[in-house]
């Protein structure tokens, strides 16, 4: 139980209640979710309100409950789309034999029903009903249509009813909906790790005002931050300085110069699993850095430059280390250069990108594009293209093969020790 609890760790859950006497067991369900790290919304259709109060839901899930799809009010505060798309998964405990029956017909004509119409997350029924309503071929027909659409079912049980029958058609209990709750996650890969990415540039200051950096913005590093987030890890993002949102329910630090982010990183590396270097580092610093502006008085300026700290080579030197990912950018012979730069600085991965434009197209990857290619590179030379995508996708993909490496890695690793 505990473990799967775990998954449910930063997860956004919204319980949708319809009317039930069954109504009573949400308000456990929404608590228990909250105890395994759920962040819980609530969705009443007006029926439900009839056996349980929206406030008992406020007051568990510790956000307003809503109510109705016309309400200018709380569409203005978070409408119909935005709980669509705010839901990792949706529950709707209990689901009655009507609200199965408007979902197997694709109804929009309140608030729960046109949320799991608009909803890309998993969403998720806990039948409770009368267990002649429960036998009644119309209900299981419905049923085998929601099944169709990937709509889970999570029971029903067996036992006796409010009404006196006794039979199947009673909701699961709040435990065990947990749990199935948690099991619609377990497919992230990354629960309990701790993963520590670097992200945007570096600023390295010149004087008070001026400094070197270069045209990263932040977007692939901030990618795979949120992927990790997603597939279950607790993420800490060392960012230089961007100009993006900080990705939600990720722990950011903020830091300028490759110094900062050296020191930020061997902070926050206590502990962690997975390393992975997005960021591109300055290589070097100004060996003086001046306080005041400097003046622009002769005709030339010469700068004396230091070598920076290799942040990924000084991670993956660490023992014990975290499995540890580098990035490569780079304009030409971007297999050599990158497979140089894993076995150079030890790393268990590598995402070498190019940072041209792909020949005979106006498509541009790597720094400050939206999009994205990569070549993923091991120690056993094994090679895997991740074409040329959107960021966000890209990140999920390359979260995907470091989730499989981590793993067989670990496992290799756990039967040699058993072994000894
Ligand atoms: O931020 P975006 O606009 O989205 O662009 C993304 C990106 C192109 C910056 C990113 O995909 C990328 O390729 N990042 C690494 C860029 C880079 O500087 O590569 P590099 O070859 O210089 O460094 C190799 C690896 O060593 C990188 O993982 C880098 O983080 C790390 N490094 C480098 C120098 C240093 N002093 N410390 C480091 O940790």
């Amino acid at each position: 139980m505990a473990k799967l609890l775990k998954n449910l760790t930063n997860k956004q859950i919204l319980v949708g209640i319809t009317g039930g006497i069954a109504a009573y067991k949400s308000a456990e369900l929404v608590r228990r979710l909250r105890d395994g790290g759920a962040e819980v919304r609530v969705v009443m259709t007006r029926a439900a309100t009839e056996f349980i109060t929206p406030l008992t839901m406020q007051a568990l899930s510790g956000h307003p409950v809503s109510l109705d799809l016309l309400d200018t009010e709380s569409e203005q505060a978070m409408g119909h789309i935005d709980l669509a798309r705010w839901a990792d998964a949706i529950i709707v405990a209990p689901a009655s034999a009507d609200f199965i029956a408007r979902l197997a017909q694709g109804r929009a004509d309140d608030l729960l029903a046109t949320i799991c119409l608009a909803t890309a997350a998993p969403v998720a029924v806990a039948p409770a009903m009368n267990q002649q309503m429960w036998a009644n071929q119309a209900t299981g027909d419905n049923l085998a249509i929601l099944a169709k659409r990937d709509i889970k079912q999570f029971g029903p049980g067996v036992g006796a009813q409010a009404c006196g029958d006794v039979g199947a058609g009673r909701m699961l209990e709040a435990e065990a909906l947990t749990q199935l709750t948690g099991e619609l996650f377990q497919q992230g890969g990354l629960q309990d790790l701790k993963v520590v990415i670097t992200a945007g540039p570096t600023w390295e200051a010149i004087d008070a005002i001026r400094g070197l950096s270069n045209r990263s913005s932040g977007r692939m590093g901030y990618a795979v931050a949120e992927a990790a987030m997603e597939a279950g890890a607790k993420v800490v993002l060392v960012s230089g300085p961007v100009s993006l949102p900080k990705p939600e329910r990720v722990q950011v630090e903020s830091v300028r110069s490759a110094e900062e982010m050296c020191q930020a990183v061997l902070t926050q590396i206590k502990g962690a699993d997975i390393f992975i270097g997005v960021a591109a580092v300055a290589d070097y610093r100004p060996a003086k850095v001046s306080t005041k502006k400097v003046k622009s008085i002769d005709e030339t300026l010469t700068l004396e430059l230091v070598k920076n700290p290799d942040i990924l080579a000084t991670v993956a030197a660490l023992k014990p280390r975290p499995f540890t990912v580098g990035f490569a950018a780079e304009s030409h012979d971007l297999e050599t250069y990158a497979r140089a730069k894993l076995k150079a600085k030890n790393l268990d991965l590598i995402a070498a990108n190019s940072i041209s434009a792909k020949p005979g197209t106006n498509a541009t990857s790597g720094f400050e594009s939206e999009n994205n290619q990569i070549l993923l590179i091991d120690r056993e030379n094994n090679i895997i293209t991740l074409e040329q995508q959107p960021k966000t996708k890209l990140a999920r993909l390359l979260i995907q093969h470091i989730s499989k490496k981590y793993h067989a890695q670990n496992t290799t690793k756990n039967s040699r020790q058993a072994s000894r």
